[in-house]
């Protein structure tokens, strides 16, 4: 037996203005997209918005239902809405924010496994590392490619 060790790989920057001009955009509308999260049950309120390699800004938030598995996760609600509507186009990054009642969490809050395997799946398919960016209160980590956040990913294309 051969015990192995994984390392993750990402940054952690105190404020916004430690960031380039583009991720603080897209985290702006990430912030903006969290305004239109419906989450009546669990009041986490989550946004997200995908950037396109042609510049084009994809938004999503998470969308509860009273039948729960039949909401959505913001992350999963702004890559299928870039999906659909710009097929073919990659994913090159994408910016979270979430937190109780439309806020922030101190530490940024982390997308759910369903999400991450998706993520995976429009980076392969777009041939392009997308940089994953996670806001938090007084914290923003940033994930140059969805593989640093999920090692292992399955797949089978
Ligand atoms: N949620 C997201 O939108 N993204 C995540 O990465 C984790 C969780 C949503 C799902 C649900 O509406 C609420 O947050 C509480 O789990």
């Amino acid at each position: 037996m051969i015990g192995k060790k994984l390392e993750i790989n990402y940054k952690e920057y105190s404020s916004l203005e430690e960031l380039d001009a583009k991720d603080r955009m897209l985290i702006q509308a990430a912030r903006q997209a969290q305004k239109s999260s419906y989450a009546p049950y669990s009041h986490f309120n989550v946004g997200a918005a995908v950037l396109l390699e042609d510049g084009t800004v994809v938004k999503g938030s998470n969308q509860e239902n009273a039948a729960s598995p039949s909401g959505l996760c913001a992350e999963r609600t702004a890559m299928f809405a870039a999906g659909a509507t710009y097929p073919g186009v990659a994913m090159v990054s994408m910016a979270i924010a979430g937190g109780p009642d439309f806020g922030l969490c101190e530490s940024p809050a982390t997308p759910c496994g369903a999400c991450r395997q998706v993520m995976a799946e429009y980076q392969k398919i777009g041939r392009k590392p997308m940089s994953i960016i996670l806001t938090g209160k007084d914290k923003i980590w940033k994930f140059e490619k969805v593989d640093d956040m999920l090692p292992f990913i399955f797949d089978s294309i």
